[in-house]
């Protein structure tokens, strides 16, 4: 028995030396395991006389620590151990919460004034960024050689000949209104929230970039009663009951009268948006009656909004990319 428990210390030294983090802990089993060889005599034990179990009892019990020993010493040079320092956790520390990211202040924006626009009864409808010239132009009673285009200095995607194909970055939202008035009769009621661009001389109020929400309702017996109304409604409950808004009369090839409306700004007036009643003959370019239906329209800058609400003085900031910005909203 003492021959067979060398050799086991033997073969384990020579299978452990040999194992690799995967086998070593089945290698370990198959000398020290319940069901090992090493195991086996250590229960036999009670069968011999008890000097000789003394005596192979604690050389089984010391080959049991070498081969032990040996297992260590194999984890250790594997790297195991470190490894399984790094495993082991205190599960009752509290956990380590994720960052949540921050929505931009034109996002909040966009989904109040929504929220205040679809409680009226309007729907949301999207156009696309890069738009027809038709619809961004010729069919909002703006021809080529209109002077208001000079307004919006514009982003070509491709210039040709035919305003059909011709596409450019919307430079503002009122194309929404042909898209929707080509596919759908009156009664309309519909908002559009969404990206424009013009190529702008960037400072603190202007943007390259920029967010416009346009709303339309065309129906029988429309007037500007109606449009004061909704637009008092959605700046108010966006800015505060007590805030000052004007409609000062203004100029729009798309809408006939037409008003700029400002909002009281610390100590001045901020421009907010365009409006005015749809434009006969922007209505006949859609094929709707103008002697039967009448509407309004309006197109308001978000971030101009968000500026106003947040007190924000500089409109660059909003595409800086800097976190530190958003995360104040
Ligand atoms: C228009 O874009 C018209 N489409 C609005 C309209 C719609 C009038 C429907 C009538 C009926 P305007 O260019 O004024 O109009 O722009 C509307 C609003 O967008 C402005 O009042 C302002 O709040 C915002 N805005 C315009 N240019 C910029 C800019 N460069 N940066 C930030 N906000 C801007």
């Amino acid at each position: 028995m003492e021959a067979d428990i060398q050799q086991i210390v033997e073969e384990a030294r020579a299978a452990i030396g040999q194992a690799d983090e995967r086998s070593l802990m089945t290698v370990a089993a198959g000398f020290i395991g319940r069901k090992a060889k090493l195991t086996e005599i250590l229960k036999s034990l009670g069968g011999l006389p008890i000097e000789e179990r003394k005596h192979i009892g604690e050389l089984a019990n010391q080959a049991k620590l070498a081969i032990e020993e040996m297992v260590r010493e194999r984890e250790g040079a594997l790297g195991m151990q470190q490894q399984r320092q790094l495993m082991q956790r205190d599960t009752t520390l509290p956990g380590i919460a994720p960052v949540v990211g921050h929505l931009s202040p034109v996002t909040l924006i966009t989904r109040e004034l929504t929220g205040a626009l679809t409680e009226l009864g309007f729907a949301v409808a999207e156009g696309p960024e890069v738009e027809l010239e038709a619809y961004n132009f010729d069919l909002l009673n703006i021809p080529a050689d209109h002077p208001a285009r000079d307004q919006w200095d514009t982003f070509w995607v491709r210039k040709g000949k035919d305003s059909k194909t011709s596409t450019l970055l919307r430079t503002h939202t009122s194309p929404v209104q042909i898209r929707y008035m080509l596919e759908h009769k009156p009664p309309i009621r519909i908002i559009s929230p969404g990206r424009t661009f013009r190529y702008e001389a960037e400072d603190a109020k202007h943007s390259s970039v920029f967010s416009q929400i346009e709303g339309l309702m065309v129906d029988k017996g429309i007037s500007v009663a109606h449009m004061k109304a909704v637009i008092n409604h959605f700046v108010k409950k966006v800015l505060g009951p007590e805030v000052k808004a004007r409609f000062r009369p203004s100029f729009f090839p798309f809408t006939e009268p037409s008003f700029e409306v400002d909002v009281w700004f610390g100590d001045k007036w901020l421009e907010l948006m365009g409006c005015g009643m749809v434009h006969p003959q922007v209505l006949r370019n859609v094929d709707i009656d103008p002697e039967q239906y009448s509407g309004f329209a309006f197109g308001a800058g978000i971030e101009r909004l968000a500026m106003l609400k947040y007190d924000i003085d500089d409109i660059r900031l909003f595409l800086s990319g800097d976190p530190r910005f958003v995360e104040q909203f």
